[in-house]
């Protein structure tokens, strides 16, 4: 029985790839799944058992990776780390690039005294050689410079655990208390130096990496801040383009379009410093260039919109996301919510606006990607709320740790990494390949179907914004 699999396996081989992961792209050797299948089969049941077992271990996660990354790092160890895999080989790596969003990152106005400490730089350690990736997993190294200052207190070393800067009083708003209980950890410390948004730096730097392939297919994505507290900004950023939304964003303290509520804003994290408060706000992220046909409609995982809001949701502090009109499009009727499909003054297919955020059934729909999160207020204050201390059992306010008031603008630079990341994945699920050229003659493929598709119907030669 057990050669029925066998003859059945190159039909599995030849068939099969998880949803969103062609097979040719960074799957772990079948062969060798293959085998671990047949080990964990009874040879005598054999027949469809091996079978079954040889499509499980073909079909499930870990047999076909696409982009992946993982980050680990303290807020005050000796660095983060990240390794990024699945890059396509031949891209460019601008290590000015990663490096100025990390420094937009650490900025904005409302940020504490530790940002003045770091100055966080890339190191990339390995899978980039004369500028360009080579297909290998890259490395990647942010130092902290804090450590300097923290190396007793966070030393990996088992003789030295000092008691020093212990944290026993949960900080409500923060993973303290729960991660305290679902680890075990009577010294909160040990939650809150890896839940802390340090991490985020490394996100960037790997949404940077992101960028920069996405970039070289006229794919641009900008972050901005609409909201401080409960002062908005004008105006939306639909109406602008990317670029012009990263030069305006350059020049402002709040990485936001409107200088007049530029100002009310800083009053308001002045405000909130003074009183030992602090402040919460919203930002968007806009993506232009993207093709139709990004994502999917056909499983729950492979809808563009969900990854992109859990990407978003994934941030620390991040409470709410919407896309294109979002929440409010719940108040509206249909007719003043759906984009009606027109054509333009040179007969192409166009939208008569663009409500949905573009996306629709979980695909890029050709319009630029509108996305907005809700940032909840710092939750470390200065003015700390009551909590208690878990190692009396007492009454005693919240641990105090240096903080932010404000960093929604920080935040909007985050967000803008995640989304980046995230298309890309999506990007390299549908135009897969080892190397660059690989990547283009896939997209370059897919551009042609998609204008012939078009153009087969009454002249339509193009599709709206390609
Ligand atoms: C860029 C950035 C900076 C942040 N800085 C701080 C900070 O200085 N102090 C603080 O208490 N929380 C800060 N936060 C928010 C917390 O990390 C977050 O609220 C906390 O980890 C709990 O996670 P949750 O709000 O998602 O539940 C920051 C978040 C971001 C994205």
């Amino acid at each position: 029985m057990i050669w029925a699999a066998v003859a059945w396996a190159p039909v599995v081989f030849a068939e099969s790839s998880k949803p969103g992961c062609p097979a040719k792209q960074h799957c772990i050797s079948r062969e060798g799944l293959v085998k671990e299948a047949f080990c964990k089969v009874d040879t005598v049941k054999g027949g469809t058992a091996g079978v079954l077992a040889i499509v499980w271990e073909t079909l499930k996660g870990p047999a076909c990776l696409g982009m992946r990354y993982l980050s680990a790092g303290e807020s005050h160890g000796p660095a983060l780390v990240g390794i990024i895999e699945g890059l396509p080989a031949g891209l460019t790596i601008k290590e000015d690039y990663i490096n100025q969003q990390l420094v937009r990152r650490q900025g904005g106005y409302g940020r504490g005294g530790r940002m003045s400490i770091e100055k966080d730089r890339i190191k990339i350690l390995s899978g980039v050689r004369f500028g360009k990736t080579t297909g290998s997993p890259l490395a990647l190294l942010i130092e902290n410079k804090d450590w300097l200052n923290w190396q007793k207190v966070m030393s990996p070393d088992p003789l030295d655990e000092t008691g020093e800067r212990k944290v026993t009083s949960p900080r409500p708003g923060h993973a303290d208390l729960a991660g305290g209980i679902k680890y075990f950890h009577r010294d909160l410390r040990n939650v809150l130096e890896r839940a802390s948004a340090r991490e985020t730096a490394m996100r960037v730097a790997v949404g940077s990496i992101a960028s920069l392939l996405l970039a070289h297919f006229h794919i641009i994505s900008a972050g901005f801040v609409v909201a401080v507290g409960d002062v908005s900004a004008s105006p939306r950023g639909s109406e602008l383009r990317a670029s012009v939304i990263k030069e305006k964003t350059a020049n402002s303290l709040f990485y936001c379009l409107d200088g007049e509520a530029e100002q009310l804003m800083r009053e308001k994290i002045d405000q909130a410093r003074k009183r030992g408060d602090t402040l919460g706000g919203v930002f968007e992220v806009l993506v232009e260039g993207l093709p139709p046909g990004i994502g999917s409609h056909v499983h729950w995982d492979r809808r563009l919109d969900g990854r992109l809001a859990g990407a978003l949701m994934s941030i620390p502090g991040i409470k709410g996301v919407e896309i294109g009109l979002g929440f409010s499009a719940a108040g509206r009727p249909g007719s003043l919510v759906h984009d009606a499909i027109v054509l333009d003054d040179h007969n192409k297919i166009s939208r008569s606006a663009n409500h949905a955020g573009g996306l629709e059934g979980g695909i890029t729909n050709g319009q630029a990607v509108i996305l907005r999160a809700a940032m909840k207020p710092i939750p470390t204050l200065k003015k700390a709320l009551p909590s208690i201390d878990l190692a009396t059992g007492k009454i005693k306010d919240a641990a105090v740790e240096r903080s932010d008031i404000c960093a929604v603008p920080a935040a909007s630079v985050v967000g803008e990494a995640v989304v980046a990341w995230e298309i890309a994945k999506a990007f390299m699920e549908k135009f897969s390949g080892d190397s660059m050229a690989e990547v283009e003659m896939a997209w370059h493929n897919y551009m042609e179907l998609a204008k012939r598709y078009l153009g087969g119907n009454k002249g339509i030669q193009d599709i709206g914004e390609m």
